[in-house]
């Protein structure tokens, strides 16, 4: 059964090419390389023995989606990840986060909406929900006006794929909201390439730690926390891209309770940045040099996640601790900098 990924050699996209290959699908990728390589390819090569197909492609060339799907009618289902991510870039380029994460949602919309049967998986975030006022967070917490352009675009292409599902029944979609997704495959044949200096907190920490970065700045210690630090889930790459299998064989074998439903992708443990700190320490043995700054504009103090509906109803749950997590992002870091 053949699967589109769009996205497929970003980090959470190619850990899940590598799953959905696990559970014998074929998978075909779909990439721009705005913010991956190539060589991820050899990545799920080396760990899977099966190169997926791929396309170099630009979403946002609609004659081009349109193209691929008539080369591709035998596409089952379609795991879209494809899409700029950067919060702090999409306040200084929001046309560019609204033509590339929504126009392209609705150029995709368009092509499986004229298929007799088609299964849509959605990259959604926890930044929904922005400062949520009852933790841990369910599906059903009230979705808070966005601090950032590329929030709004989770906002908004649910919303689309929502109208889209109400008044086509052809089509089954669900949105997977991510808490913070790290760590890299326990093969280290992949994990995350940010490029640039990292905006997230986990790869900024393990390139501090090979001495790629002089010291973490920790964004605030005065927030109504246990240590004053900011709380996230954060949650292992490989839990995530199992989510995304789980989910679409939901759909392929029917078993969804509606034909659009969001699901919460998280551990359902809140961990501070002075935890993350103290447990990168642990499995690295490494002292971490950092330093206490101002806060940073726009985040949240705390978010984790309700985990019942995925576990209960999706039947998924993350099975890596932090220092799993910590300690896959850290061999990682080892060795792409070797
Ligand atoms: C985590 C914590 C920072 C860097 C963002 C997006 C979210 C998703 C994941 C795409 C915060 C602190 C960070 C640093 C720090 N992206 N921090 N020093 O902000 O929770 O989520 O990335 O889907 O949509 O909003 O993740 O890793 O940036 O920050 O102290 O150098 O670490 O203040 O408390 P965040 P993050």
């Amino acid at each position: 059964m053949k699967i589109l990924v769009t996205g497929g050699l970003g980090f959470i996209g190619s850990h899940t090419v590598v799953e959905l290959q696990n559970e014998g699908f074929e998978v075909v990728i779909i990439d721009n390389l705005s913010n991956s390589s190539i060589e991820v390819l050899d990545g799920i090569e080396a760990i899977t023995r099966k190169r997926p197909l791929f396309e170099k492609m630009d979403l946002r060339d609609k004659p081009k989606v349109q193209e691929f799907f008539k080369k591709h009618p035998d596409v089952e289902g379609v795991i879209h990840f494809a899409a700029s991510k950067a919060v702090g870039e999409s306040v200084e380029k929001p046309l560019l986060y609204y033509e590339n994460n929504l126009g392209v949602l609705v150029y995709l919309l368009q092509e499986l909406t004229q298929k007799n049967k088609a299964n849509f998986i959605f990259s959604s975030s926890c930044t929904v929900y922005g400062q949520a006022d009852t933790l841990p967070i369910t599906e059903d917490a009230p979705v808070k006006p966005a601090e950032s352009p590329y929030g709004n675009t989770k906002q908004i292409g649910e919303e689309i794929i929502r109208d889209t599902c109400a008044i086509s029944p052809q089509l089954a979609a669900i949105a997977l909201r991510y808490f913070n997704p790290i760590g890299a495959h326990p093969t280290v044949e992949l994990g995350e390439l940010p490029l640039g200096v990292p905006q997230n907190l986990v790869p900024f920490i393990t390139q501090t730690g090979v001495g790629l970065r002089e010291q973490l700045s920790v964004f605030g210690d005065d927030y109504p926390t246990e240590d004053g630090t900011c709380i996230r889930d954060y949650i292992h790459v490989v839990d995530v891209a199992k989510a995304h299998v789980v989910a679409l064989q939901r759909l392929l074998q029917g078993k969804n309770e509606s034909n659009y439903e969001v699901f919460n992708l998280g551990t359902g443990k809140g961990s501070s940045v002075l935890e993350v700190i103290h447990s990168f320490e642990r499995v690295s043995g490494e002292k971490l040099n950092y330093q206490v700054v101002d806060r940073r504009p726009g985040d949240v103090i705390q978010a984790y996640a309700d985990t019942t509906k995925a576990n209960e109803v999706l039947g998924w749950k993350a099975a890596s601790t932090l220092d799993d997590s910590m300690k896959s992002a850290w061999d990682w870091e080892l060795k792409v900098r070797r």
